[in-house]
């Protein structure tokens, strides 16, 4: 195997040149940013039929984490579409956080369906820099399919620390690699150097899991899913909470 992914990878690479020559010449990453907000409102449907429970029971935990303002003040960090925001109890505020500012017209289709929530503010920024927001301000974080994406999960993580009050909570499910050594290991590293330029980022390989078991969380616990969609090299999941 270790010869045929370089090989495998070589031929995907010439199979797509043209995208590769776009990056190189810096022409891609803003016909990206602008399509894949598209992209993601038609997958984030398909997912969340297929998450529905899943996503409903992880997040019906939030109801107990009202913080001193008597309201849950909720950041979800690479928002996205908004894609969870059906899934939050009555009442929460929610600020969203996302570097890519064409999901806005998407938010605010999300945010007119699902009244029940309380909106403060988009600001665009990448989670490993959150400085506009105050040192624990947050009661909750939610990141759902981001840190695949993410330059840095390990600052994003300590960002989500410093945001989080103590006892706060952060809820992610985010997909990764699939075992070492099997045959689907083997098409994700030949895909990846494509599919994170399609995926804006998107790497199919990362074992985000440590990175959350090393980050400095007082209790971690995840469940491990199988992967959601056969058709696409995307892995299998981890889905579950960290405590501050
Ligand atoms: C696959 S989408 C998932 C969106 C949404 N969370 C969901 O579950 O449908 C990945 C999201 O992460 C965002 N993202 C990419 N890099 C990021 C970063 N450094 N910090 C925060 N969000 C980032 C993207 O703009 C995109 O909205």
């Amino acid at each position: 195997m270790d010869i045929l992914v370089p090989l495998l990878q070589l031929l995907v690479l010439l199979l797509t040149l043209p995208l590769h020559l776009m990056a190189l010449l810096g022409c891609w990453q803003p016909l990206c940013k602008s399509y894949f907000p598209y992209l993601m409102a038609v997958l984030t449907s398909k997912s969340n039929r297929k998450m529905e429970s899943k996503k409903r029971e992880l997040f019906s935990q939030i109801k107990g984490l009202t913080g001193a303002s008597g309201k849950v003040d909720l950041l979800e960090l690479g928002c996205g579409t908004g894609a969870n925001f059906q899934f939050y109890p009555p009442g929460c505020r929610v600020t969203c956080l996302d570097p890519n500012p064409h999901f806005e017209k998407f938010l605010t289709k999300s945010m007119a369906e699902n009244r029940h929530l309380q909106y403060e503010r988009f600001v665009v920024a990448p989670g490993e820099d959150m400085r506009q927001l105050a040192d624990g301000s947050m009661d909750v974080v939610v990141c759902t399919l981001v840190l695949c994406s993410v330059q840095s999960p390990r600052k994003v993580l300590q960002e989500v620390q410093r945001v989080l009050r103590p006892g706060g909570v952060l809820f992610f499910w985010e997909h990764v690699t699939e075992p070492h050594g099997s045959w689907a290991f083997m098409w994700q590293q030949v895909l990846e150097p494509t599919w994170k330029h399609i995926g804006d980022g998107c790497c199919l390989t990362r074992e985000t899991w440590k990175d959350l078991e090393n980050a400095q969380f007082s209790k971690v616990q995840m469940e491990r899913h199988p992967p959601l969609f056969k058709w696409l090299p995307v892995g299998p999941h981890i889905m579950g909470k960290a405590v501050k």
